[in-house]
């Protein structure tokens, strides 16, 4: 039987293409700045990005924190969603590791931050406050249904940030999702931020990898301070190999798995005990409940299992399903076929 891994488009696998690149590539001492490999890729996702300069780190997680550590100081306070992935799932290291204190305001259902509650938690300057230095947007929001967020709002945000001088980060690890989704160019959807992460490992399979994108000054900055929590690589030029085929060919794919997320979203909606309304995903990420008299969401991850599908279970009764590459429509028609089985 084989497993039908809906857990996160982070476990998609290196294409051929990417492995043959990887083993032939070009490769130099990075932390010299001679990785002509990595050098290519940093050009190619500042392009994209349309930004000036971009770093190359091993993690979302680290290109977020190097991003805050760029634009604030210790005691510096960042204003973002308290359901974004920097304040839930980033072991607190702004924090710990940077002392930036984060001020959560509460995310709307589509990801995005209503801008009056933002302006009002931008702190006055008062002997009792700290500075409010940043606001960080997620896009797409991965806890809010993957949902992309409209270059409109985007801008609107920058544009109050920029009132109050606060610089802007986005957290776009699927921010190509969002792009394809909104069928825009990504370059819209950061214009007026001063940062922007992006993953190339989640839905664009490469192996490893995220990049850091902004000016020359902040990317100076932020090379700095990757050595510093240890990023700083050497022949990284094998990794950055996928990362050019990531950016190069495999933005196209991530139409279809859009297109298999409605077919799963629809499918499982349809079906008795099973929460979740369909028109809110317009991405590769699901979010559902189970609500059904008999069957408890134990013994549906247990049932499901059984039958060689993986979801995850964010919270008791709350499950994730995350569509990726490697996910064909037939197997799309499994789970659906599986889940009825279950709760029927
Ligand atoms: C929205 C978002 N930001 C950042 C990250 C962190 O990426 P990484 O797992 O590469 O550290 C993730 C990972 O899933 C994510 O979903």
């Amino acid at each position: 039987m084989n497993t039908i891994d809906l857990r996160s488009d982070t476990l998609t696998q290196p294409t051929e293409d990417m492995r043959k690149a990887m083993a032939e590539a070009e490769v130099g001492d990075d932390v010299f700045s001679e990785d002509p490999t990595v050098n290519r890729l940093e050009k190619s996702a500042a392009d994209h990005m349309g930004k000036e300069a971009a770093v190359f780190v091993p993690s979302g997680t680290m290109g977020n924190l190097i991003s805050m550590l760029s634009h604030c100081n210790r005691g510096d306070e960042v204003i973002l969603g308290d359901q974004s992935h920097i304040f839930l799932n980033e072991v607190a290291g702004i924090a710990a590791l940077g002392g930036i204190h984060p001020h959560t305001v509460l995310n709307q259902p589509d990801g995005t931050l209503d801008l009056e509650t933002v302006e009002k938690k931008i702190r006055a300057s008062d002997l009792h406050y700290p500075p409010t230095r940043l606001l960080a947007l997620e896009n797409t929001h991965n806890y809010c249904m993957g949902s992309p967020i409209q270059p409109e709002y985007m801008q609107k945000a920058s544009a109050l940030a920029k009132r109050y001088n606060l610089k802007v980060h986005v957290d776009g690890a699927r921010i190509f999702n969002a792009a394809v989704a909104l069928e825009v160019n990504v370059k819209d959807l950061v214009t007026d931020a001063d940062s922007v992460m992006f993953c190339l490992s989640k839905g664009l399979s490469a192996p490893v990898g995220s990049l850091v994108c902004g000016n020359k000054e902040f990317i100076n900055k932020a090379r700095k301070l990757r050595k510093m929590v240890g990023g700083g690589m050497r022949q990284s030029g094998h990794l950055a190999a996928a990362g050019i085929i990531a950016l190069n060919d495999l933005v196209k794919t991530l139409k279809k798995d859009h297109s298999n997320a409605q077919v799963l979203a629809k499918g499982l909606a349809s079906l008795k005990g099973i929460d979740l309304d369909p028109k809110l995903i317009k991405t590769n990420i699901i979010f559902f409940r189970i609500k059904h008299p008999k069957v408890d969401a134990d013994i549906f991850l247990k049932k499901l299992e059984d039958q060689g599908i993986k979801i995850l279970a964010i919270q008791p009764g709350i499950f994730r399903a995350v569509l990726h590459r490697e996910i064909s429509e037939s197997q799309v028609e499994r789970v659906i076929r599986v889940s009825e089985e279950i709760t029927n």
